[in-house]
């Protein structure tokens, strides 16, 4: 059974459409050992405590230096011991000491077809955004493992999805996660545990 450690600071949207992937049994040999968020206010907390995960906050507000707050980080994902680190619009730079820790073994999720607007800066609906001012006919979602640069390490899933005449930053990313983030992050972590 693949241990699950999940990272968050939002809505938890994504950490849902895993939740509902693996009640369905579409996601096999695997569990949730924890929820873990820099901001003690995402929604995606509650929605681990619903499916009684442990759902934690490391904030970087109770730290004095970075470097405190990147070592009690590690600390609290190591207490899980997890086998897979999932970041689910986790949009805090992971500190090197667990990229190092955690090779091969950190999948996030990134809402475009990297790599097209990823990098420094590109996160949530900055993403869709420039995707508009662009003015691409074609986006969507990508699964890649983290390495020590920004959305560079090699790339696992993606999934294209249509932009649409009128569509705004909003309405971009709400179809980006319907037919590709909610897709293909849950079958990212079907395809580990069962490789
Ligand atoms: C998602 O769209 C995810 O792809 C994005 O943040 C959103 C989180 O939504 N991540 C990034 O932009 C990472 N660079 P959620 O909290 O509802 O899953």
């Amino acid at each position: 059974m693949l241990r699950v450690g999940v990272m968050v600071s939002g809505g938890g949207t994504n950490l849902q459409a895993i939740l509902d992937r693996l009640a369905d049994g579409s996601i096999t040999n695997a569990e949730i050992a924890a929820v873990i968020s820099n901001n003690p206010g995402a929604y995606a907390l509650e929605r681990a405590r619903k499916h009684g995960i442990p759902a934690v906050c490391v904030s970087p507000k109770e730290y004095a230096k970075r470097e405190e707050f990147n070592e009690a980080l590690l600390a609290k994902v190591d207490e899980y011991a997890p086998d897979l680190i999932v970041l689910a619009g986790f949009l805090v730079k992971i500190p090197q000491q667990m990229i190092d820790k955690y090779e091969h073994r950190i999948i996030n999720i990134h809402p475009s077809l990297i790599p097209s607007f990823c990098g420094v800066g590109y996160y949530g609906l900055k993403v869709h955004e420039a995707a508009l001012t662009r003015g691409v006919k074609i986006t969507g979602a990508t699964v890649h493992y983290v390495d020590g640069g920004m959305d560079t390490g090699p790339i696992l899933l993606q999934k294209a999805v249509e932009v649409k005449d009128g569509d705004t930053p909003e309405s971009l990313q709400r179809r980006v996660m319907e037919e590709a983030e909610w897709v293909i992050l849950p079958e990212a972590i079907d395809r580990i545990a069962n490789s």
